[in-house]
């Protein structure tokens, strides 16, 4: 997109970490902003943080739900009759071995995380395409959907979804007339409320992995040494999007992880832990 200034920006997880960050960013280069997010206090709290003067309406949506993406949908074409650049960005982990992991894990992760960027490409590619307009959309994945992390299936499950998604949508973009693009941003570890995504469980999907907060402590460990900030991360994005990038990874290590994976399965060998551990 040659301009970001007067554009708009559809922002999911916005009440939070990286969304939040986007959130700021995006406002500073003159964006109008739609905000989304489960958590309203976290949205009013963005909202606060935005320079005086900008535009922004923000709404309490679970991505989870077509019908609640659908309206947020809805909602950005009224206010501004237009959206080009759609950050499917809201998400959650849970930790454990799969085979303790619960079906409530699996339904509440897949998803946000995964149904809930396809809920954002459904609703918003449509009206982006005929508009004729420039436009975006970015989805986060993680290091995580390009890499097997042991005690994180189901987050990888969903991640590696939102990678190959992002994959596809990309070739039918570009056989669509190119005016739209896409990227799959895959950072690894960095500091925001991500560890504490329990507090966003639904109470009808409450039953959790018995061993989860085993492996929770190392992720919490992991995102308490990233070194990006989640500022950071938000400004590499934007940076990315602005050269038409389609792969983001903030992280340099990331590189490495990921071509250790594809030689395994190039070579027909097992799996290297990313981890190091046993
Ligand atoms: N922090 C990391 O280390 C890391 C690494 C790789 C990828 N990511 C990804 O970055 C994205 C942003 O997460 P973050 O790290 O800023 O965490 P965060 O917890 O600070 O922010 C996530 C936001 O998503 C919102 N959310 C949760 N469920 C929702 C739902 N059903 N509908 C709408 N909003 C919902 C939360 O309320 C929160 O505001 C996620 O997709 C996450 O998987 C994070």
């Amino acid at each position: 997109m040659d301009t970001l200034n007067g554009r708009v920006a559809v922002i999911t997880g916005a009440g939070s970490g990286l969304g939040r960050e986007l959130s700021l960013l995006c406002a500073k280069a003159g964006m109008r902003l739609a905000l989304a997010d489960v958590d309203v206090a976290g949205l009013d709290t963005t909202v606060s943080l935005l320079p005086e003067g900008t535009e922004a309406f923000t709404r309490q949506v679970d991505v989870s739900k077509p019908e609640a993406v659908e309206a947020l949908c809805d909602a950005t074409y009224v206010s501004y009759g237009a959206a080009h650049l759609v950050f499917n960005n809201a998400g959650v982990a849970a930790s454990g071995p799969t085979w303790t992991s619960t079906l409530d894990d699996w339904n509440w992760v897949l998803g946000v995380n995964l149904m809930g960027v396809v809920h954002g490409v459904k609703s918003f590619v449509p009206r982006m395409l005929a508009s004729g307009e420039p436009g975006h959309i970015v989805n986060t994945a993680s290091l995580a959907g390009l890499s097997s992390v042991p005690g994180s299936s189901v987050y990888c499950v969903s991640k590696h979804g939102v990678v190959t998604l992002s994959e596809c949508l990309h070739h039918e973009l570009q056989a669509a007339g190119g005016h739209l693009g896409v990227s799959v941003l895959c950072p690894a570890f960095f500091k925001t409320g991500i560890a504490e995504s329990e507090r966003n469980r639904p109470a009808d999907l409450a039953e959790a992995n018995p061993l989860g907060e085993e492996y929770a402590k190392f992720v919490k460990a992991a995102i308490e040494a990233g070194r990006l900030s989640a500022a950071d991360i938000a400004r590499i994005t934007l940076e990315a999007v602005q050269e038409g990038r389609f792969y983001i990874l903030p992280h340099g290590g990331a590189v490495r992880q990921v071509e250790t994976r594809m030689r395994d399965i190039l070579e027909q060998r097992a799996p290297t832990n990313p981890l190091g551990t046993a």
